[in-house]
């Protein structure tokens, strides 16, 4: 089954044409990074204007890089949510509309499924059931996955998602948006013991995370130091990300170990992260455990996770229709 994916719901006019839900043919991700970058983060309106101009040309391009005339698609795949709701229209309506031209069926797909469905894009993807921790800009969550679309809540963030927390550190230290890579970068030049932040939540009593107290913590620091914090932006970089990567590493190999799982996933844009990258195989190989991380360009936002995800509906013969509407928050089912 050939098939069409889309996703716009956040900052990234994204199309890719998939194979049977394993086999990218093309994947083209147009960034809005230059746009938001001055304002130190996503600026909905001007999310939603990018995306109307990209679609087409973006949508066009996935289809010639993948050889693929618009005749051949079997189905398209989009995402439905959750996400910025201007910005998802602009997918969903693009979608419902060429479907309706090419008379073809097409589904609506949730986003954070596909950053789970991201992995069955690479080869080697984890066996069912594994553990997946899913860090983004939008969400952090740790699931217990029993198939492409069967997901159980084991712990999430009770407030601030870590990407979230990455992006306002960043913007604090003047480091602009998207903050993750910069902070990511600068700490390979920093000592991660000499400014210690606070371990939220660092115990076994419970899987849930929070990252507004760390945030805090980061400001207070920042305040305190106004007059030297300039030259310690290494340092703190490195203080803050070993923070996260310490609650988030120690969280997702005990929820595996809860769940009796040999296999965990991480996922999503926070996945790029090269000290979690480091940090949840080392824990894991502690323990006896397989991980399985995306390449990069499978971590952030991209559509090739879409035509993934919606196959495995696509197959089940869920379809979505001309009435159904985008959504802005929901939990992954
Ligand atoms: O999954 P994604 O592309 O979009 C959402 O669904 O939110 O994730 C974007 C988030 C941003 O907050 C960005 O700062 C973060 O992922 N990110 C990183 C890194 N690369 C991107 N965070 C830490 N380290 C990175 N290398
Ligand atoms: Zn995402």
């Amino acid at each position: 089954m050939i098939i069409l994916g889309i996703e716009t719901s956040c900052d990234e006019t994204a199309a890719a044409v998939v194979v049977d839900g394993i086999q990218t043919l093309s994947s083209v991700v147009s960034s809005q990074i230059d746009i938001h970058h001055p304002y130190g983060g996503v600026v909905p309106e001007l999310a939603s204007r990018k995306h109307m101009e990209a679609i087409v040309p973006v949508v066009t391009e996935a289809l010639a890089a993948s050889g693929m005339d618009s005749k051949q698609l079997d189905a398209i795949a989009v995402t439905q949510g959750p996400g910025l709701v201007g910005a998802l229209l602009v997918g969903f309506c693009f979608a419902k509309s060429f479907a309706f031209a090419l008379d073809i069926p097409w589904v609506g797909v949730n986003h954070l499924e596909g950053h789970i469905n991201s992995l069955f894009l690479e080869e080697n993807p984890p066996p069912f059931p594994f553990v997946a921790l899913l860090a983004s800009g939008g969400h952090t969550s740790i699931y217990y996955v029993t198939s492409h679309t069967g997901f159980e809540v084991v712990g999430q963030t009770r407030d601030d998602a870590a990407g979230e927390a990455f992006d306002k550190v960043a913007k604090m230290l003047g480091l602009g948006y998207p903050g993750g890579g910069v902070i990511d970068r600068l700490a390979t030049q920093g000592d991660p013991e000499k400014i210690v932040f606070p371990r939220p939540f660092l115990d076994k009593s419970t899987f849930d995370f929070s990252f507004s107290g760390l945030k805090t913590a980061v400001r207070r620091y920042i305040e305190k130091n106004m007059d030297v914090y300039q030259e310690q932006i290494p340092d703190i970089a490195a203080g803050f990300q070993e923070s996260v990567v310490d609650v988030l590493s120690f969280k997702v190999v005990h929820a595996a170990i809860m769940k009796g799982c040999e296999h965990i996933a991480i996922v999503g844009g926070v996945a790029a992260n090269n000290r979690l990258r480091e940090r949840v195989r080392h824990e894991a190989d502690l323990k006896g455990l397989t991980v399985h991380v995306p390449s990069i360009d499978l971590c952030s936002d991209n559509a090739a996770m879409i035509a993934a995800t919606g196959y495995h509906y696509l197959t089940a013969g869920t379809v979505s229709g001309l009435c159904d509407d985008v959504y802005s928050r929901v939990r992954v089912t």
